[in-house]
């Protein structure tokens, strides 16, 4: 073979098969490219990511299934035979908010004197369900036994979210009323966003504002009310000795109403807080490993004997209508957590009804007559 011929080899050679430096470069070349690309992706991902919605999580609603997990094992009959511990303590919530409301009604009295005014509380309810319309006597008739006034508009399930607005202002408007809520639910079609947000912060006795919740949350700081449900489940706690100083407390649900401000009252006690929801792995774990256990997940018998640790302290905010043909309504209220396991297994243990009901209904008083001495210049000193 000719030098040419050798040379026009070569030339071929390096065209059909590069050499291994080539190579190497055309590699690293596209190893950049592909890092490159991959990057932009998780670049644009950080981006959908930081948007606002997506930063907040995607809006699902909490729905337990309790199935297989607790519906696999059906709870005990009523009659059944409670073998509880020796030592656990039913925690009566009636006569804790007996007490309370004595002490208001003392408090109401006093403010009669003084200024000649009673703290009033207005309700907002809209449309038929029944169990809305029970929680709604029970507030009426807690006003009537301390003597606070209570105004109650009623509207049908069909009116429009600007006569539930409408209704709201009239009572922020009346110097006579110092606490105004809406029951909820509200209908379907209704915006509760927007409606609680019309309710003024200083008459908000439910403690749902924004501003209410914010502060709570600020360990420094003082909300001018805090959830009704959830001082009542501190309340609970304290008036039957529980020490809450480094003990672990979970909450089971995570709602505004209960679940959420009472994580952050028993932050403010110094509790270590774990929050689980319908979303939570193992419940069940978390639970038997808790020193105190809240639940308002809203579903009966979730909470079964095997999901607390011996001795563990048990708050049931939970109250779920369950048939009943033997009950004069045809179904009673069950608390979230199965009562006859769990008492063989708790030390100390609410029960449903007759347990957080009552003090809740006692704290809302309380918020109101409150709000009340805060308009009047009078001292706080109710729970
Ligand atoms: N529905 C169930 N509980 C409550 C509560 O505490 N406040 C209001 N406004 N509605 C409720």
């Amino acid at each position: 073979m000719g030098a040419a011929a050798v040379a026009l080899l070569a030339a071929t050679r390096r065209r059909s098969t590069p050499p291994v430096t080539s190579l190497l470069s055309r590699a690293v070349r596209g190893l950049h490219e592909a890092t490159a690309a991959a990057e932009e992706d998780r670049a644009r991902a950080r981006r959908r990511r930081s948007s606002s919605s997506r930063l907040l999580g995607p809006d699902i609603s909490d729905t337990w299934d309790p199935s297989p997990r607790a519906a696999a094992r059906p709870p005990p009959p009523r009659d059944y035979a409670v073998d509880c511990e020796p030592t656990v303590t039913i925690i009566d919530g009636k006569s804790i908010a007996e007490d309370i409301r004595l002490q208001i009604s003392e408090e109401v009295r006093q403010m009669k004197n003084a200024v000649g005014h009673v703290p009033g509380l207005a309700v907002v309810l809209v449309g038929d369900r029944r169990d809305s319309q029970s929680y709604v006597r029970f507030k009426v008739k807690g006003c009537e036994e301390v003597g606070i006034k209570s105004l109650l508009a009623e509207l049908p399930g069909n009116c429009t979210e600007d006569e539930v607005v409408d209704s709201v202002a009239r009572f922020n408007d009346d110097p006579s009323v110092h606490g105004v809520l809406v029951q909820l639910p509200l209908p379907q079609h209704m915006d509760e966003e927007k409606i609680l947000n019309t309710i003024s912060l200083d008459k908000d006795v439910d403690g749902f504002h924004p501003l209410n919740v914010g502060n709570l949350a600020l360990r420094s700081r003082k909300p001018l009310f805090v959830s009704c449900a959830a001082k009542a489940c501190l309340e609970l706690l304290l008036q039957s000795g529980i020490d809450l100083m480094g003990k672990h407390v979970t909450i089971i649900g995570r709602s505004k109403v209960v679940g959420l401000p009472t994580s952050l009252l028993l932050q403010r006690h110094h509790a270590t807080v774990s929050v689980i929801h319908a979303f939570t792995a193992n419940p069940e774990e978390i639970t038997r490993e808790s020193d105190i256990v809240i639940s308002a997940a809203g579903v009966a018998n979730l909470v079964r004997g095997s999901w607390l640790k011996q001795g563990a302290v048990v708050i049931d905010v939970g109250t779920n209508p369950v048939e009943d043909p033997d009950s004069d309504y045809g179904y009673r209220l069950t608390g979230d957590v199965c009562f006859e396991e769990a008492v063989t297994v708790a030390s100390a243990i609410t029960p449903v009804p007759g347990g957080v009901g009552p003090v809740t209904i006692a704290m809302l008083l309380a918020n109101t007559l409150d709000s009340a001495k805060r308009v009047y210049g009078l001292s706080d000193s109710t729970p």
